[in-house]
């Protein structure tokens, strides 16, 4: 993706790929867009593909793939021990990261799991800038806590500094005094930083936290899940990097850490996960639970497809060209939102466009869900899939009580390469609606709570009826337009 100026001195995100396979899409009427979503709980995640129109749930396995990843796929040699496509994909990790060790896993909460049982004893704590779902519900299954060290801004949702990701280097160094480093099981920086409206790590940040790690004698694993984003941030807003090579930047967070992890379902735009390490001892320990959980050391319950498709991503991630794509559009939905005075996350970051539902909706109390409410209405406004990041995506406390989000945001996640221009004009248009129309949105209760990761598959309610008026107003100002 490039910005190119038009001769009116505009500047627009013009695209450096074209579509050469493309999937039909559905756009169901408003009415049938109502009644998917009762029939889903006002849950997103429950809702069939076949009725959304735009699906900007994730980037999550979603991103578009290319003609060099299909082809690679053709060449997977599918054995069960020895194959030479692990053998491939380790030199590619090998290469791009500079870390001695390669373990394949299933995706990246299987990472995830396996370095929690390694390095997590009951008591400990994880100090990180950030959570993320999964690796929290890790560490806490372990016995350990998490504790998030983000700087303050990190959880302002508007704001003008570049890098809202990183750690605040004063609580690390307070954190550790104050626990003991031996009751840290490791630090954890987590790139491009998900929760909190995919905000960057920088390079100085990373640098300095290693280096108090190293003083102290504390792991610290970086979650490369989000990397992407976050190079592409590194190298156009920190000075330092914006003549450096992708790879080179890569390699540099390589020799900064003792274990990377990632989801090549986001990063390598594929599917699958992997460990990295040059720590012997880690390695030896971590080597053992592979073949247990996820399958045999060369593939790592990965197929061997996927894992060629991987090793060609990761290189095409070391291409402006390709990961500039997201936070371009990003970028160019959240001008749009923001001139119609959308609230919206600032600065832009990677991952997708995040809107503030607290402001959006603020006649909703955190208790009924508003960013689940909004995703909600936002799809029978629409057809667009999006997704609730605030307390709905929280576990309860160990007492019942709701654990608040400190942040409320409704997630429309843009996949690389994968939707056009009109596509994110045609989402700005109704998120605009919506914002018009806002006091029509009401809040959500839970009819069926899992007590796990109850936002996967949770179901709720409407409380009361204004799911159907919302309806109604659309259909009202659209006529038959969908
Ligand atoms: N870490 C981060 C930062 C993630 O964003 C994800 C997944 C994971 C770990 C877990 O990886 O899905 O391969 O098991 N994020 C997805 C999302 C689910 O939609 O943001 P996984």
């Amino acid at each position: 993706m490039s910005n190119v100026k038009f001769r009116s001195g505009e500047t627009i995100p013009l695209e450096m790929h074209k579509a050469r396979i493309v999937q039909k899409l559905n756009l169901p009427p408003a009415d049938v867009r109502l009644e998917k979503m009762r029939e889903a709980g006002f849950n997103t995640f429950l809702l069939k593909n076949r009725d959304v129109f735009l699906d900007m749930l994730t980037d999550s396995g979603t991103n578009a793939m290319s003609d060099k990843q299909f082809a690679a796929m053709m060449q997977a040699d599918e054995s069960y021990a020895g194959s030479e496509t692990y053998f491939r994909l380790e030199a590619v990790l090998q290469e791009v990261f500079g870390m001695k060790y390669f373990l394949p896993a299933h995706q990246g909460r299987a990472c995830e799991h396996i370095i929690s049982r390694i390095l997590v004893t009951p008591g400990t704590t994880a100090l990180m800038n950030y959570h993320f779902t999964t690796t929290k519900a890790h560490i806490t299954l372990m016995g350990g806590a998490v504790e998030e060290i983000i700087i303050d801004e990190g959880l302002k949702v508007k704001s003008e500094l570049p890098f809202k990701g990183n750690m605040d280097i004063d609580k690390l160094k307070g954190e550790i005094k104050r626990l003991g480093k031996e009751n840290i099981c490791f630090v954890r920086i987590e790139a491009g930083t998900n929760l909190v409206g995919g905000q960057p790590v920088s390079m100085e940040n990373i640098r300095e936290t290693s280096r108090i790690c190293r003083a102290e004698g504390i792991k610290l694993v970086f979650d490369a899940s989000l990397l992407a984003d976050n190079l592409y941030f590194i190298k156009t807003r920190e000075k330092e990097f914006a003549n450096v090579d992708i790879v080179e930047i890569t390699r540099e967070i390589g020799r900064l850490m003792d274990v990377i992890y990632f989801s090549a379902r986001k990063l390598g735009s594929s599917r699958g996960g992997g460990i990295l390490t040059s720590d012997d001892g880690m390695f030896s320990r971590m080597r053992e639970l592979v073949p247990l959980y996820e399958g045999f050391m060369t593939y790592g319950g990965m197929s061997t497809r996927d894992m060629e498709a991987t090793a060609v991503g990761l290189m095409e991630t070391m291409d402006m060209d390709v990961i500039s794509q997201t936070p371009i559009f990003v970028a160019a939905l959240a001008r749009e939102l923001q001139a119609k005075g959308v609230p919206v996350v600032t600065p832009y970051g990677g991952l997708g466009c995040h809107i503030d539902a607290r402001e959006f909706c603020e006649h909703i109390t955190q208790e009924e869900y508003p960013a689940g409410a909004l995703a909600a209405a936002l799809y029978i406004a629409s057809g667009v899939r999006g997704m609730e990041r605030g307390t709905l995506s929280e576990q309860r406390n160990p007492d019942g009580s709701e654990r608040l989000a400190e942040m409320e945001l409704v997630r429309l996640a843009i996949p690389r390469r994968v939707f056009t221009l009109s596509q994110i004009q045609f989402v700005a248009d109704r998120v605009a609606w919506l914002y018009e129309n806002r006091k029509l949105i009401g809040g959500l209760k839970f009819t069926d709570e899992p007590k796990l990761l109850r936002f996967f598959i949770g179901k709720l309610d409407s409380i009361g009826g204004w799911p159907e008026t919302l309806m109604k107003k659309f259909t009202e100002d659209f006529g038959d337009s969908l």
